[in-house]
C-alpha cells in the first residue's frame, strides 16, 4: 500500500505535457484484436488499467510489446475467446472486450463484471443492444457466453448514452452484414478516438460525436499505426489542482475542444484562461469564487469524472456551490474524508452543497476511489500543513507520473510506501 504526502501552501508555477487518455486507450486495445494484424498504438499512458488489459490481450492469445508509452500488439496469435473472472474482476471496463472478441470469433465468454466503488454498474445496456446485433447471450454461474451464427447489421437506440455499451456495439458491428445505425449514441471524445482507430484500420463508420453512429459492416480490416488522444480528465484535475493552490499551469499536449464545459467553469470561478489549439494556459489566484451549480450529464455536459476534483475546488472557494451527480450514484465518498480537513460539505443523496471556507487544513485522508482520490490531492495542495493521503493505488489507475508531474509545478508531494 502506497499514499503520498503533501504539504500545503505552495502555489503552482510550471507545465505539464498531458498523458494519452485512458478511456480511449482501452477500447482502441481491445479493437486491435478484430483486426489479425500488428498494431503500434502512440502515446498510451502507463497506468494500472492499460497493464490489465495488456494482460487480457496476452490471455486471449495476443503478442504485446511494450516500448515506452508505445504498445505493439499483433493480434494475429490470438486463439482464445474467454476472459478468466480473475481479470475480468481486477477492470471492470474489461466488458469493453466483448464486441470485439465476437466480432473476431464468433463467440465470446467473459465473467460478469459485478459492482465498482463509484456505485453498481450494470450492463443491461450493452446486453440488449448486442442482442440487437444477433447475438445469443446466456448467463451460467457468473459468466456471460455469447454466441453468433452471423453478425447482422440493425437499428439500436440506447435507452440512455452509455459510453461503454457504444464501444461495444461499434467494435461488434465493424464485422457485421450490413449497417448499425446506433442512435441516443455517447458522443463523448473518446468515442470520436474510437472511430479515427476503427476507421483508420479500414473500417467504414461515422457520425461519432454526434447522437448518431452509423457503421457499415463487413470492411477488409488491417492493422494500423495510431496515437491516442490527450486526456482531457487529467487534464482537467491539473487545472484543478493549480486552482486549489493558486498561481499559473500550462499545459501541453491537450485539447481545450474536449474540454469546454470544465474550462468555462473554471472562468466562471474567475481563473484566467488562455487556449490554443493544443495547449492550455491558467492562472489563479489565492481564492476562487464558487462555482454556482453544477450538473454532471453525458458529453457535452460537465462530465462526472470532473465533478471530484471541483468538490474540492469549492471547498475553499468564496461562496456556496452546488453539485447534482446525475450519472453514478456512490461519487460522494470523498466528501467524507474532505471533512476531516476541515471542509463544509453537506451530502444530500445525489446533491453536495459547499460552503467554502478560508482555508482547508492537513489531515490523514483515505482515497477509496480514483477521481475522489485525486481530488483530497487537490484539496490538499491548497491546505494548511500536511495531508497524507492513503491508497494512492486508486489515484495511480488514472494519472501517470501524478506526484512527478504535481512536482514540476512547484507543489510538495511524495510518495510513500
Ligand atoms: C465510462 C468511463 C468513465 C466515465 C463514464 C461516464 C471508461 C473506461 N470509463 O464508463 O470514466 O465516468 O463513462 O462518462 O471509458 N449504465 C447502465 N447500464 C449499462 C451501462 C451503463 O445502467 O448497461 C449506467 C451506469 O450505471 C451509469 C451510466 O449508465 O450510471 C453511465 O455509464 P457508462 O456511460 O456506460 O459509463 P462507462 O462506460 O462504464
Amino acid at each position: 500500500m502506497s499514499g503520498f504526502c503533501i504539504e500545503g501552501g505552495y502555489s503552482f508555477e510550471g507545465e505539464i505535457c498531458v498523458q494519452g487518455a485512458k478511456n480511449a486507450v482501452l477500447p482502441i486495445l481491445a479493437a486491435t484484436i478484430i483486426n489479425g494484424g500488428k498494431n503500434v498504438i502512440h502515446n498510451c499512458p502507463r497506468l494500472r488499467d492499460v497493464e490489465k488489459t495488456v494482460d487480457v490481450l496476452r490471455a486471449l492469445g495476443c503478442r504485446v510489446v511494450p516500448l515506452g508509452n508505445t504498445l505493439v500488439v499483433d493480434s494475429e496469435p490470438m486463439d482464445k475467446f474467454t476472459i478468466e473472472d480473475s481479470l475480468m474482476r481486477q477492470m471492470r471496463s474489461s466488458i469493453i472486450f466483448l464486441g470485439a472478441i465476437i466480432a473476431r470469433c464468433g463467440e465470446a465468454v467473459v465473467s460478469m463484471p459485478g459492482g465498482c466503488e463509484i456505485g453498481i454498474r450494470p450492463i443491461d445496456i450493452h446486453m440488449k443492444a448486442l442482442e440487437r446485433l444477433g447475438i445469443e447471450i446466456t448467463e451460467e454461474h457468473g459468466y456471460i457466453l455469447c454466441r453468433a451464427e452471423k453478425l447482422s447489421g440493425a437499428h439500436i437506440h440506447l435507452d440512455f448514452p452509455s459510453v461503454g455499451a457504444t464501444e461495444n456495439i461499434m467494435l461488434a458491428a465493424v464485422c457485421a452484414e450490413g449497417t448499425t445505425v446506433v442512435t441516443n449514441a455517447a458522443r463523448e471524445p473518446e468515442i470520436v478516438d474510437l472511430q479515427s482507430f476503427l476507421r483508420r484500420m479500414g473500417a467504414k463508420v461515422s457520425g461519432a460525436g454526434t447522437s448518431t453512429i452509423e457503421i457499415e459492416g463487413s470492411a477488409r480490416l488491417y492493422g494500423v499505426d495510431y496515437t491516442v488522444m490527450p486526456d482531457r480528465i487529467a487534464a482537467g484535475t491539473y487545472l484543478a489542482c493549480c486552482g486549489a493552490a493558486g498561481g499559473k499551469i500550462l499545459l501541453k499536449n491537450t485539447n481545450p475542444g474536449d474540454m469546454t464545459s470544465t474550462l468555462s467553469c473554471l472562468s466562471g470561478m474567475g481563473a484566467k484562461i488562455r487556449q490554443e489549439k493544443n495547449s492550455v494556459y491558467m492562472s489563479a489566484g489565492k481564492r476562487l469564487k464558487a462555482f454556482g451549480t453544477i450538473r454532471t450529464m453525458p458529453y457535452p455536459g460537465f462530465p462526472t469524472d470532473m465533478q471530484s476534483p471541483f468538490l474540492a475546488l469549492g471547498c475553499t472557494a468564496s461562496g456556496t456551490g452546488v453539485i447534482t451527480e446525475t450519472i453514478f450514484e456512490n461519487r460522494f465518498q470523498n466528501a467524507e474524508e474532505l471533512l476531516r480537513m476541515g471542509a463544509d460539505i453537506r451530502v444530500d443523496g445525489k446533491t453536495a452543497v459547499i460552503v467554502g471556507v478560508k482555508r482547508l487544513h492537513g489531515a490523514v485522508v483515505q482515497a477509496r476511489e480514483l477521481r475522489g482520490g485525486a481530488s483530497l490531492v487537490t484539496a490538499a495542495l491548497g491546505a494548511e500543513g500536511t495531508t497524507t493521503v492513503m491508497n494512492a493505488e486508486y489515484i495511480d489507475r488514472g494519472y501517470e507520473g501524478f506526484e512527478k508531474n504535481l512536482s514540476m509545478c512547484g507543489a510538495h508531494v511524495a510518495r510513500i510506501n
